[in-house]
C-alpha cells in the first residue's frame, strides 16, 4: 500500500487534516446511517447544546500498519462500550457498537495512506466523538446529536519521547466524588487546562491529581492513568471511581499477569506510598506507556529508583509487549486486534 510522503518519525501529537471522516446524525429519536465526508468543518446553531452546556463525549484509539502491510486497530470494541457509558452520564443517546466499529473500519480504509508505515513509531490516531448539535437554552438534553470520527497521524504524545517525565502534584482537583471523572467527556479536559498550563510554566511535563475528597490518594494525570512497579516487581495501579477506566491500563494489567507472570493489584494508592515504588509510568492510548522519573509535591521531591535517564526495566517490558501486540509482531490475546 502506497503511503503519504510525510516525515513519519518526526510527527508529534498534533492535528493534521486528512481525507475522510465519518458522520452520522441523531434526530427524531434515532441514529441515521452514517457516511464518509470530505468536509472537516461543521456548521451548527449558535445555541447548540455542545456550545452552551458542553454536552459532548469522545474516545481515542489508534490504527497501525503491521509488518506485512495490513492495517489493524486495537480493541475498538472497548472504545465503543466506554463511549456508550460516557454518553449515558451526559444524557446523550448511545451510539450503537456495530455502527461505531463500522465507522472505525470505514475511516481507516478510506485513509489507508495516512496510516503510518510499520517501524516509524507513529500511528493513525482516531477520534470518535458525539456532540449535541441542536439548540437548547434552558438546561436540558438537546434533541439532536452528531457522531463523528476523524483520524490524524501522530507520533509520541510527550515531546521528550520515551524520556522520563517530571510531574507536579496539582493544587487543583480533577474530579468530584460521584461526579464525571470516570467518563471521557471534553468537559473533564477543559477544566484541566489551567492546571496544565501552570505545570508547564513551572517546568513540569504534567500534573498528578489527588482525590478531591481527602487529597490522600493518587488519581491520574488527566490524560493518562498511573501504573507503579514495586521493588518486588508487582504492578500496582490506582483504583478509584473518579478516574477514566483506561483501555491501555486494562491491557497492561492483563499482559503483566498473563504474559509476564507478574502480580498485579488495582487498589487505592496513597501519595505517601510513592517513595516505596521502584518505577512509575503513565498510560493511555495517546501516552502508550510513558515513564515518570520524578514527582514533586510542594517541598517534597520523589525520584523513582529507575531514574531520569531511561524507562524502568519492568515498564520497558510492558511497553515492548504492548506495542508488539499492537503492531502484530507477537500473538495478541483473543479479540484484541481488528
Ligand atoms: C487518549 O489517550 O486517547 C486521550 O484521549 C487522552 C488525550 C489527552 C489525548
Amino acid at each position: 500500500m502506497k503511503k503519504k510522503e510525510l516525515d513519519w518519525e518526526k510527527l508529534g501529537f498534533d492535528y493534521r487534516e486528512i481525507d475522510k471522516r465519518y458522520v452520522a446524525n441523531y434526530s427524531d429519536g434515532k441514529w441515521e446511517n452514517g457516511t464518509l465526508s470530505s468536509k472537516s468543518d461543521i456548521v451548527i446553531n449558535e445555541s447548540a447544546g455542545v456550545l452552551q452546556y458542553c454536552q459532548q463525549v469522545f474516545e481515542g484509539l489508534k490504527a497501525f500498519t503491521t509488518k506485512d502491510g495490513s492495517i489493524v486497530t486495537f480493541r475498538p470494541d472497548l472504545n465503543a462500550e466506554r463511549m456508550m457509558d460516557s454518553a449515558e452520564v451526559l444524557q446523550i443517546p448511545p451510539f450503537p457498537k456495530e455502527k461505531f466499529l463500522e465507522a472505525v473500519d470505514l475511516v481507516v480504509e478510506a485513509n489507508a495512506e495516512w496510516v503510518p508505515p510499520y517501524g516509524t513509531g507513529a500511528a493513525l490516531y482516531l477520534r470518535p466523538f458525539i456532540f449535541a448539535s441542536k439548540p437548547v437554552i434552558s438546561i436540558e438534553p438537546a434533541e439532536g446529536y452528531q457522531f463523528r470520527l476523524f483520524g490524524t497521524p501522530v507520533g509520541p504524545y510527550f515531546k521528550g519521547g520515551v524520556n522520563p517525565l517530571t510531574l507536579c502534584v496539582s493544587e487543583y482537583d480533577r474530579a468530584a466524588p460521584r461526579g464525571t471523572g470516570n467518563i471521557k467527556a471534553g468537559l473533564n479536559y477543559a477544566m484541566s487546562l489551567r492546571a496544565h498550563i501552570e505545570a508547564h510554566e513551572n517546568g513540569f511535563d504534567e500534573n498528578m491529581y489527588l482525590d478531591a475528597e481527602t487529597r490522600t490518594f493518587v488519581e491520574e494525570t488527566g490524560g493518562a492513568n498511573f501504573i507503579f512497579v514495586t521493588k518486588d516487581k508487582e504492578i500496582v495501579t490506582p483504583k478509584s471511581e473518579t478516574i477514566l477506566p483506561s483501555i491501555t491500563k486494562r491491557s497492561i494489567l492483563y499482559i503483566a499477569e498473563n504474559r509476564l507472570g507478574l502480580k498485579v493489584s488495582e487498589r487505592p494508592v496513597k501519595f505517601e506510598e510513592l517513595e516505596e515504588f521502584a518505577e512509575c509510568g503513565v498510560c493511555g492510548t495517546a501516552a502508550v506507556i510513558s515513564p515518570v522519573g520524578k514527582v514533586v509535591n510542594e517541598d517534597k521531591e520523589i525520584t523513582f529508583p529507575s531514574g531520569m535517564e531511561e524507562m524502568g526495566e519492568v515498564t520497558k517490558k510492558l511497553y515492548d509487549t504492548l506495542t508488539q501486540i499492537q503492531l502484530g509482531d507477537i500473538e495478541a490475546p483473543e479479540g484484541w486486534i481488528r
